[in-house]
């Protein structure tokens, strides 16, 4: 009986640690793609409601499994807009990633889907342990990573949301952030629904209505 737990624990182990590897590996290629100007993106007109519900699906077992509680709110018959399915999804994945990385106590998700203006947003907001103002927008530079016990003692290369950040800019959107220390994260991808003839506009990080230029890494 003992050994059958423990072997669920490892099991439990092992699936855990073989999805945050792999996950690291596919940031750190799209990293490096991007690095050398090789990422290309497959722009196709998609409903972003969908690529976002494929991507809760299959991370509903890592959610269920880390006792997390997920409420999503996603419209449906939003407009179609021109992106890049495999990216967004992965600027997602690292999204929920963090949420719960950084989730104390507290584990309860939300996802929303919107459309607001000309954009459509795409929302993970999470209770956790929350980003200083003063580090809000630097966690979008590779390998920065906020220097709190809780945050050193998770594993992670703080590269997600440097990606993050890339997809998004690489759409013409913006993400903002609203964060509180203790209180927990909201980040939101705004995606263009008009692409415009012309190259996308400079992406920014915006922190609380207030949009940033993206900082030195470029
Ligand atoms: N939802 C969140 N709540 C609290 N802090 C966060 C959250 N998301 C990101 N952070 C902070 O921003 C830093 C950078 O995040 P990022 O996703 O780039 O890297 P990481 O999670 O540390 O590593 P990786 O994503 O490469 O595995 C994190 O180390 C953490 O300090
Ligand atoms: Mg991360």
């Amino acid at each position: 009986m003992k050994d059958d737990q423990q072997a669920k624990e490892f099991l439990r182990t092992i699936n855990g640690e073989t999805r945050r590897l792999t996950q690291l590996i596919n940031n750190i290629l799209d990293f490096s793609k991007i690095e050398a100007g090789r990422k290309e993106y497959r722009f196709v007109s998609s409903d972003v409601a969908e690529v976002v519900e494929v991507v809760l699906r299959t991370y509903e077992y890592q959610l269920r499994e880390g006792g997390f509680d997920l409420s999503t709110r996603i419209d449906h018959g939003l407009p179609m807009v021109s992106i890049d399915p495999e990216a967004i999804s992965q600027a997602v994945v690292n999204l929920l990633n963090n949420a719960t990385k950084y989730s104390d106590d507290i584990k309860k998700i939300e996802v929303a889907v919107w459309a607001r203006d000309t954009d459509i947003a795409i929302e993970v907001a999470d209770h956790g342990i929350g980003i200083p103002r003063s580090d809000q927008q630097k966690i979008f530079e590779k390998f920065y990573r906020v220097s709190t016990a809780l945050v050193h003692n998770t594993k992670g290369s703080g590269l997600g949301l440097a990606l993050v950040m890339h997809i998004i800019e690489g759409h013409g959107g913006q993400v903002l952030v609203d964060s509180e220390p203790g209180r927990g994260s909201r980040f939101t991808i705004l995606i263009p629904i008009v692409k415009t003839e012309t190259a996308p506009k400079k992406a920014g990080v915006e922190i609380r209505g207030y949009p940033v230029e993206e900082g030195s890494h470029h």
